[in-house]
Order: C-alpha cells, then structure tokens, then sequence
C-alpha cells in the first residue's frame, strides 16, 4: 500500500489552498513551453531521487510554474513514473490569473495549484523546483530567496534553482539546501551544441553577471570551452563522447567534477559551489 498523503495542515491534499495573506516576490513574465524543463527533470531524478524516496511526505512545489501549467504537469508525471508514485506536486505562483488558468490541469492530491512565492505558501515540501523565476530579479535578492526558501523545506528538503534558454536545450542550477548553495550544474543538448561558452547567457542569476575575468565561473566556462575545442577529434564518435572526454579534460585539470562519465554522458558538468562562488558580493566592485 502506498504511504497517505499527510493530512496535517495540508489544504493540498483537498484540492485546494489558502492564498497567503503576501506572496513573497514579483509577478514577472511568464514565458513557459512543453518540455522546457526536461534536462533539468532528469537530473533531478537522478540527484535528487533518493532524497524523495527518503522524504515522509514526497511532496514537490514548482515555483513560479508561468502562464501555463506543463512544466509542472510534466513535473509530476516524470517523478511518479521514475521515483515516487504516491509524489505530489503544487505549482505555486505569485499571478493569481496564472493561478485561476492552471486550474483545469489540477488532479488533487497529485497535483495542484497555488497562489505563493518564496515563503511557499506555508508549504513544508522535499523539493522545490524553481526554474526561470530569479531571471528577472536583481542579483542581490538572490541570496535571501534561497534562504527563505530553504528555510521552508522539510528537514534534508532541498531548492533546485536555476536557468534555461527557451527551449531547454541549456541551462543550469544550483542544488541549495538548509545549508546553503551546494553545488552548480551545467546542462547541454549534446546534438545541438556549437560551444559550451553558450552556457555563460544561462547562468543561475547568482552566476550571471560573473562572467568576466577574475571569477572562477568564468574560469569554468573557459576551461570547458578549450576541452570541448581540444576534444574536436572525439565529434565523430558522436557529441556525447566529445563532452564526456571534455569534461574529463576539466576534471583531470582540476576542478573537483562530480559523478562518472554515465552522468557526463547526458550533457551534465556539477560542481561544487564553492569552487564557482562569486569573488564579491559586488560585480563592480575592484577585483584584487
Ligand atoms: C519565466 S516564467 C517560468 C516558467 C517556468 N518555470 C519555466 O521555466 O518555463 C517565471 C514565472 O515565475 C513567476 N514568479 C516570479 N517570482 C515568483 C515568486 N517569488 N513566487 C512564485 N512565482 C514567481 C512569474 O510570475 C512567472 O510566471
């Protein structure tokens, strides 16, 4: 039998929930596609299955889920097919119109939908998934949305947070949890890559603006952009072998790369964010 949802102060599981009294953010715009967010999906599957299988209640929020609701349609139907049936996903956004549209897509418990930002709504979920939302906030309101979302997750809960172009073919995020940010990704459609130095205009908006010299997420990029040119002679063995020898080129000089070449092999580079962290808290400041 698969575990009941948590009825404690969960209006979730009846369909519906209260608005808090003030959403935490700004409506912004709500560009959204089918499938956007599939690279980010799979990975999330692969890295952050095992804490939902751990979590008590699986439950997910998509943040800021946009003008329609299929990301986080797609969302829920990726978990419950490959990590957790019984998960259930609320879409939370600050647009009370994109809430009132997304309400034909609700099927409660598993799935609905929410007016909220990032104090969630008086959610307590294991994963927020909140993709494309911080674009369009200033760089310094950063570092308090991750804090105030964290500090809302269920104990071992975690914050995927991150970017992607339009179609989702790259982007990237950062992992944060009770702790802070943990690590970075970088993503990529492999058939479509030209160069990984597309990655710099899809940064997190932690990252973004540090694409300039003195910062290590510059370096980064750098050193992925000469492997992937240095690795040219793997292309006819096909891109994914190409990023895989890329990516081992940048391990092999240094940067401590997570995970094996199964997990490379999907267009995926994670490091540890301390190793990218911004060089001050300033990005006009003077660089020493
Ligand atoms: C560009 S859309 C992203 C849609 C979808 N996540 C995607 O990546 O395709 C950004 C959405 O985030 C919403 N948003 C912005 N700040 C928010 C916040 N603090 N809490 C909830 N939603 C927010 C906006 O209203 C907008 O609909």
């Amino acid at each position: 039998m698969s575990p009941q949802p948590r009825a404690v102060s969960d209006p979730v599981s009846a369909g519906r929930l209260a608005a808090p009294a003030r959403p935490l953010g700004v409506v912004t715009r709500g560009t959204t596609s089918p499938n956007r967010l599939r690279r980010v999906d799979n990975w999330i599957v692969a890295s952050c299955g095992d804490r939902l299988r751990a979590s008590v209640d699986p439950l997910v929020v998509d943040l800021g889920y946009g003008a329609t609701p299929v990301t986080a349609v797609e969302l829920r139907a990726r978990l419950a097919a490959r990590v957790r049936r019984d998960v259930r996903v609320v879409g939370l956004e600050i647009d009370p119109v994109r809430v009132a549209a997304a309400a034909p897509a609700a099927d409660p418990p598993r799935l609905a939908f929410a007016r909220g930002g990032f104090e969630l709504a008086g959610l307590r979920p294991a994963l927020v998934r909140a993709f494309n939302v911080l674009r369009q906030y200033d760089e310094s309101e950063v570092a308090d949305a991750w804090r105030t979302v964290a500090d809302r997750l269920a104990p071992g809960g975690a914050l995927v947070e991150g970017t992607c172009d339009e179609l989702g073919r790259i982007g990237s995020w950062v992992l944060v949890d009770a702790g802070g940010p943990r690590t970075l990704t970088l993503a990529a459609r492999l058939s479509s890559l030209e160069s990984p130095a597309d990655l710099a205009e899809r940064l997190p908006k932690a990252l973004i603006h540090r694409n300039v010299p003195g910062e290590r997420i510059h370096d980064l990029i750098r050193a992925l952009d000469d492997a992937w040119r240095a690795a040219a002679g793997y292309a006819p063995f096909g891109p994914r072998q190409r990023w895989v020898q890329a990516v081992r080129a940048v391990r092999d000089a240094g940067w401590p790369v997570h995970g094996r070449p199964q997990h490379w092999r999907q267009g995926y580079l994670t490091v540890p964010w301390p190793v990218v962290t911004p060089a001050s808290t300033d990005p006009h400041a003077p660089r020493g």
